[in-house]
């Protein structure tokens, strides 16, 4: 039987000054953490802080840093810390005279709209180019309609000058299944053997990330047998549960210093609730999310100025969002 390891390991709240939560990474793996000790059955059963000091230059403190003002994503997390336990002693291996091995970190996104792949891939981005393999850690978004051309050469040509651009960096290719959508006379089929060479030409100097909807990917790369093998990481984004999306709502009201009132969280939960079980297919998780507050930020402050039509209202008042600030249409 596999015998499961959990170690918990901090990466938050450490000697940088600033204090912070904790991302709690559960660390899983099949192989055994301490087969021999008797802690083994311990760890087994109840997961162990292994709060593993990172220092103060250390790349992963601020990556860790923006991992943790994500909610949820446990997995992708944990992921994340894998790639740059892998980099770091990769990196010791090569002092130490050992073969470095040369690794593939091209990756697939899948995920429902509005589950944080965007916001990942930045983030894998700037860790890329903190640990040196990637000479400028930007990000370079695009979608079917920018690497796909009118006329024949035309698509390819697109697409090696985005290559280009994202050189150093992460090119994201959002809906990419959208490129295989019209078949072999299509385009998109360009688009994806420009990418597919690009990736050839450029080894190591460029990651290129594949992101859409669970199923579409899915049927994209069975209509490309070459492909899986080149992508060996794939990360599924799971729904936000509706206690994440509140806690969500709550994150982005204090960033900006909006507070949301005890009866527009119960609110808004209810909306939630219902919305998810009725677009249960459309649902655009977090991105409907900050589509209610950014609007609930808007009739706030219509609801303010016609409240106080001279002078202004207290900070109290200037903070919170009240029940009837959100509205949903319908
Ligand atoms: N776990 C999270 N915690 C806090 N905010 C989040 C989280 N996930 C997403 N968001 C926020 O939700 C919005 C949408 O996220 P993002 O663009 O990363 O999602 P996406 O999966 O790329 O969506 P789409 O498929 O629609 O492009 C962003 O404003 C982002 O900051
Ligand atoms: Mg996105």
């Amino acid at each position: 039987m596999k015998q499961m390891d959990e170690r918990v390991v901090s990466t938050g709240g450490n000697g940088s000054g600033r204090p912070s939560r904790q991302i709690n990474v559960v660390l899983r793996s099949s192989e055994s953490y301490a087969s021999t000790s008797s802690s083994a059955q311990a760890l087994e059963s109840e997961p162990v802080a292994v709060a593993k000091p990172l220092s103060a230059n250390d790349p992963f403190l601020e990556i860790g840093r923006e991992l943790d003002s994500m909610v949820g994503l446990d997995n992708v997390k944990l992921l994340i810390y894998e790639i740059y336990a892998l980099l770091q002693i990769s990196r010791m291996r090569s002092d130490a005279g050992l073969t470095g091995g040369s690794h593939v970190y091209h990756m697939i996104f899948t995920g429902n709209p509005g589950t944080g792949k965007t916001s990942i891939a930045r983030i894998v981005a700037k860790l890329f180019n903190k640990m040196g393999v990637l000479s400028k850690g930007h990000m370079i978004e695009v979608e079917r309609a920018d690497l796909v051309g009118e006329y024949i050469g035309h698509t390819a040509q697109k697409t090696r000058d985005l290559v280009r651009k994202a050189l150093g960096g992460v090119l994201f290719v959002d809906e990419a299944y959208s490129l295989a959508r019209g078949g072999e006379k299509d385009f998109g089929k360009e688009a994806i053997d420009t990418l597919v060479k690009a990736m050839e030409d450029h080894r190591n100097q460029f990651v290129l990330i594949l992101a859409g909807y669970p199923l579409e990917i899915e049927h994209f790369l069975l209509t490309n047998p070459g492909l899986p093998s080149r992508f060996p990481i794939q990360i599924d984004f799971p729904d936000y549960s509706i206690d994440q999306l509140i806690q969500i709502a709550e994150l982005m009201a204090k960033d900006r210093d909006y507070t949301l009132m005890p009866q527009s969280v119960f609110k808004l939960r209810q909306h939630l609730m219902q919305e998810k079980t009725m677009t249960m297919f459309a649902f655009s998780n977090a991105r409907y999310v900050r589509n209610v507050i950014e609007k609930a930020f808007r009739h706030q402050a219509v609801r303010l100025l016609n409240q106080y039509p001279t002078g202004s209202p207290g900070k109290q008042e200037l903070m919170a969002v009240r029940p009837e600030d959100l509205k949903w249409e319908k």
